[in-house]
C-alpha cells in the first residue's frame, strides 16, 4: 500500500548548530494520515518541502515508511505556490472575488507545465517503488494529475485519489481554461476510485465531469468524512506540556472569564477577520459581556511564501489589535491572539474553550470543529459555518452561521455564551458522537477496502 501526498507527516528544521529536528506536520490531511502509522506497511510518498526537508533527503535522515521527494525549489514553487495554492485551492474554496481574480496568462501556462512535471515525478516514484498490483492512495489537489500518469505507467495497479478540499460546482469551477479543466478532471478520472468529504463536495465534481469531462466513466466515487481522532486527543491533552499551557492561557484570559476560542491556519478561506468582527459587534450590541469573555484566537502562519497570505495574517494582526485597543481594560485583554504554531498550547485552548468559533467562507470538512468538543474539559458549543464540510455530520446540534454574515455570527456568539448548561451537556454529547464516527484509521481503512472492491 502507498499514500502519496504533497506535504509529508513530519517536516524537517535545520537548527542553528546544523542538527536537524522533526516537526509533525500541518493541516487535516496530516491529522487524517497520520492515524495510519508506521507499523501499517504502507510507505507515504511525499515532497521535501523547505530546506530542512531538502537537507533531511540529502543526509538520508527520513522516517520509516516515508520517502521524500528531491523535486527542484523552482518546480516546487511553481507547483505548490503557484498552481496548487494560488489557483486550485483558490477555485475549489471559490475564493476568487473583484479584485482578486486569476488570470490565465502564459505564466501561468509556464507555472502549468511545472505542475505537470512535479506530479510526473510522484506518478514515477509511485511506479517504482508500488509491487504489483498493489493499491496507492493519492492525496488532495497537488497531485490531481498523478491517478492518469499512474495509470499509464502501471495498469496493474489500484488507485484512489482523495479530495481534503470541497469542490466548486460547473459554473464557477468552468473559469479555468477549458483545457486545463478537462486535464485535471481526465487526471483524476485515471483513478479507480475518488474520495470527497461530503456529499456536497462529491456531487459538485460529478457535475464538473457530466459537463466538462463526458462523465464519469469507470471510476467510482465515494464519501468518507474524516473524524476526530478521540483516543490520541484525550490522551495527548492530558499531558504534562498541555496542562502546562493551560495554566498560562488562563491567566492570559482571565479567572473566571468564558473563553470564545478558534484555532486555525491563517488561512483566507478560514475567515478569521470577520469572526473578529462578529465578536466586536458582540461587545458593542452586549456590553455586559465585557470583562466576562475573552476571544482565544490562534492564527498559525500558513504558506508564507504567497502574498495574499502574508497580507491576510497583517490584517489578522491588525483587527485584532484594534479590538484589543478600542474595548481592552487594564485588566482585560478581549482578544488573546497568538501567531506561533504551538500544537500543545491548542489542545489547552480547547480543554478551556466554552464556545469553538468555526466560520470558514468555505472548507472541506474543518477538523477544529470535531476536535474541540471532544477535548473541551466541560462542553462547549460550537458555532458553525454552514459552509464547512462539517456542517453536514455537525449542522443540527452547532448553531449555524452564514459566514459573510457578522452580524448574525454575533448573535450567534451571544446564544452560545447564554445556553443553559444541560443544552449544551446534551448538544455536546451529541457532537462528540457524530465527530468520532468515522476516526483516522478508520477512514482511511475504508477507502482502502472500498478501492479494493471497486475493480
Ligand atoms: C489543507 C490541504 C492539505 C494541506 C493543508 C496545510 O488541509 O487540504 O493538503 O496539507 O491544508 O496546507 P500546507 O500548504 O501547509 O500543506
Amino acid at each position: 500500500m502507498l499514500v502519496a501526498s504533497n506535504r509529508g507527516p513530519v517536516s524537517y528544521e535545520v537548527r542553528e548548530d546544523g542538527s536537524l529536528r522533526a516537526k509533525r506536520g500541518g493541516g487535516g490531511l496530516v491529522s487524517g494520515l497520520s492515524a495510519i502509522g508506521p507499523d501499517a506497511g504502507a510507505l507515504w510518498v511525499c515532497s521535501a518541502l523547505g530546506d530542512g526537508d531538502r537537507e533531511a533527503v540529502r543526509r538520508g535522515v527520513g522516517e520509516t515508511g516515508v520517502r521524500m521527494l528531491a523535486i527542484p525549489a523552482d518546480v516546487h514553487a511553481d507547483a505548490y505556490n503557484g498552481i496548487a495554492n494560488s489557483v486550485l485551492w483558490f477555485v475549489h474554496h471559490m475564493l476568487y472575488q473583484t479584485p482578486l481574480e486569476p488570470v490565465f496568462d502564459a505564466e501561468f501556462r509556464r507555472q502549468w507545465a511545472s505542475y505537470e512535471t512535479y506530479n510526473r515525478a510522484f506518478a514515477e516514484a509511485l511506479a517504482e517503488e508500488a509491487a504489483e498490483g498493489a493499491a496507492v492512495i493519492v492525496q488532495d489537489y497537488h497531485l490531481a494529475l498523478v491517478p492518469g500518469m499512474l495509470r499509464d505507467l502501471r495498469p496493474d495497479l489500484r488507485i484512489g485519489h482523495f479530495s481534503h478540499t470541497p469542490w466548486a460546482p460547473p459554473e464557477y469551477f468552468r473559469m479555468l481554461p477549458d483545457d486545463i479543466a478537462g486535464q485535471l478532471l481526465r487526471g483524476m478520472l485515471g483513478a479507480d476510485r475518488l474520495g470527497f468529504l461530503t456529499h456536497r463536495w462529491a456531487d459538485a465534481f460529478t457535475a464538473c465531469c457530466a459537463e466538462f469531462a463526458g462523465g464519469l466513466g469507470d471510476t467510482r466515487i465515494g464519501v468518507h468524512g474524516l473524524g476526530a481522532d478521540a483516543d490520541f486527543l484525550r490522551r495527548r491533552s492530558h499531558e504534562a506540556d498541555v496542562t502546562e499551557r493551560m495554566a498560562a492561557l488562563r491567566q492570559e484570559i482571565g479567572e473566571g472569564r468564558r473563553a470564545i476560542v478558534r484555532v486555525d491556519r491563517t488561512e483566507l478561506s478560514k475567515n478569521i477577520v470577520r469572526g473578529l468582527l462578529a465578536y466586536g459587534q458582540l461587545l458593542d450590541d452586549h456590553p455586559e459581556w465585557r470583562e466576562r469573555v475573552a476571544h482565544v484566537a490562534f492564527a498559525y502562519p500558513s504558506r508564507q511564501d504567497l502574498a495574499v497570505y502574508r497580507d491576510y495574517t497583517a490584517e489578522v494582526q491588525r483587527v485584532a489589535e484594534e479590538i484589543n485597543e478600542r474595548y481592552g481594560t487594564p485588566g482585560w485583554t478581549p482578544v488573546v491572539l497568538h501567531v506561533k504554531d504551538d500544537f500543545a498550547r491548542s489542545l489547552a485552548a480547547y480543554r478551556l474553550a466554552d464556545v469553538a468559533l468555526v466560520n470558514p467562507i468555505r472548507d472541506g470538512m474543518n477538523l477544529v470543529a470535531k476536535e474541540v468538543p471532544v477535548v473541551s474539559d466541560e462542553g462547549c458549543v460550537l458555532v458553525l459555518s454552514r459552509e464547512a464540510g462539517a456542517y453536514e455530520e455537525l449542522g443540527e446540534d452547532a448553531i449555524a452561521v452564514n459566514p459573510y454574515d457578522v452580524t448574525a455570527t454575533a448573535r450567534a456568539l451571544h446564544a452560545a455564551l447564554t445556553m443553559g448548561p444541560e443544552e449544551r451537556a446534551e448538544r455536546t454529547k451529541r457532537l462528540v458522537a457524530a465527530a468520532t464516527a468515522l476516526p483516522p484509521a478508520q477512514w482511511f481503512l475504508e477507502q482502502l477496502q472500498s478501492l479494493r472492491a471497486a475493480v
